[in-house]
């Protein structure tokens, strides 16, 4: 089975082609970071605009490069929640023309179960039940996966998700957007324990997360030291900043694990590229004995390919759209 995969959820416009779930036959993704960088963030509307100015090429190229025509497609897959509404919809009408146009089957699909599916690509014999902390720009989660399409989440960020939370202490620290990565290779120069920093206190559910507060220390070291002129160590800020966010989400989901019985952890996610937390988790789940799985970090970030993947499984139990699908900007993965 080939299906066609849309995803429009953020600034990546992204088409794939993939066979059977697992193997990708083409993945085209064009990101419009450059341009959103001068204004340190996402701009919807710019993004919306760019969405629709790319998507066609960005699909034709796709099929070519999947060697493909719509004829031999059985299926075609979009993301229709969450994520910014104005870019959403591009994705969302381009796939329903689509599918109206050429009788194809739409399946609608969760942008935080893609990513979760980013894994199945990966590692093909990895099978539900178990464990995934989703950490991106808009999501921090623990996620029990139960099957393929059924999910409970059992741990979300109270305020900023890790993904934000590295970008906003990234632009404090004078790196560009997105800074997550920046912060990643500072951290490979800086001394993780340069600066002690706050571990957020959440009461209430044990497995949530809050990490403003982490954010606003960093900020508080930064304008206190320029106040008194004194030169702040960025690569050892940036390195204490990042092993503190990794500390709290290995241990939060070594715990969860540890409660619930699951011996496999997964990673899904843009910040699941971070090479602090993915040697982190490795290191925890090699003491915990617990089996681990990371995508590579080109599957880690926003892509067509983990949206056909799962829509591969969506479509296997009976998911399917007509011309009335809409996109939703907020959606819990448990009402997908
Ligand atoms: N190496 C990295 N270390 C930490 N964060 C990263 C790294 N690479 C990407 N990120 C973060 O991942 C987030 C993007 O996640 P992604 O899932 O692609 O987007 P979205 O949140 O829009 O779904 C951004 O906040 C970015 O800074
Ligand atoms: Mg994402």
């Amino acid at each position: 089975m080939k299906i066609l995969a849309i995803e429009s959820s953020c600034d990546e416009t992204a088409a794939a082609v993939v066979e059977d779930g697992t193997t990708v036959l083409s993945s085209i993704i064009h990101s419009q970071i450059a341009e959103h960088k001068q204004f340190g963030g996402v701009v919807p509307e710019i993004a919306s605009r760019r969405h629709c100015e790319n998507i066609l090429d960005v699909v034709k190229r796709a099929l070519a490069e999947g060697d493909c025509s719509l004829e031999k497609i059985d299926a075609i897959a979009v993301t229709y929640a969450p994520g910014l509404i104005g870019a959403l919809l591009v994705g969302v009408n381009f796939a329903k023309g689509l599918s109206l146009a050429s009788g194809l089957p739409l399946i609608p699909v969760h942008h935080i179960a893609g990513h979760i599916a980013a894994n199945y690509i990966a590692h093909p014999t990895l099978e539900p039940p178990y464990l995934c902390l989703v950490a991106s720009g808009g999501h921090s989660h623990i996620v029990e996966v139960l099957s393929y399409t059924k999910f409970k989440v059992i741990g979300r960020t109270r305020d900023d998700a890790a993904g934000e939370c590295f970008d906003k202490v990234a632009r404090v620290l004078g790196f560009p957007y997105p800074g997550g990565m920046h912060i990643d290779n500072a951290s490979k120069i800086g001394y993780n324990l340069s600066y002690n920093l706050p571990s957020p206190k959440v009461t209430g559910s044990e497995f949530d997360f809050s990490f403003s507060g982490l954010k606003t220390a960093v900020i508080n070291i930064v304008h206190n030291s320029e106040q008194k002129g004194i030169e702040i160590d960025k690569n050892g800020l940036a390195a204490s900043f990042q092993k503190t966010v990794c500390d709290i989400l290995v241990s939060k989901t070594i715990s969860a694990a540890n409660m619930l019985g699951y011996s496999k952890i997964a990673l899904a996610g843009g910040v699941s590229a971070n090479s602090g937390l993915r040697q982190a988790m490795e290191d925890a789940c090699k003491s915990e004995n617990k089996e681990l799985y990371i995508p590579p970090v080109s599957l880690c970030g926003d892509n067509a390919a983990m949206i056909g993947c799962q829509g591969y499984y969506d479509f296997l139990a009976g998911k399917s759209a007509t011309s009335d699908l809409n996109a939703i900007a907020t959606l819990s993965l448990e009402n997908m």
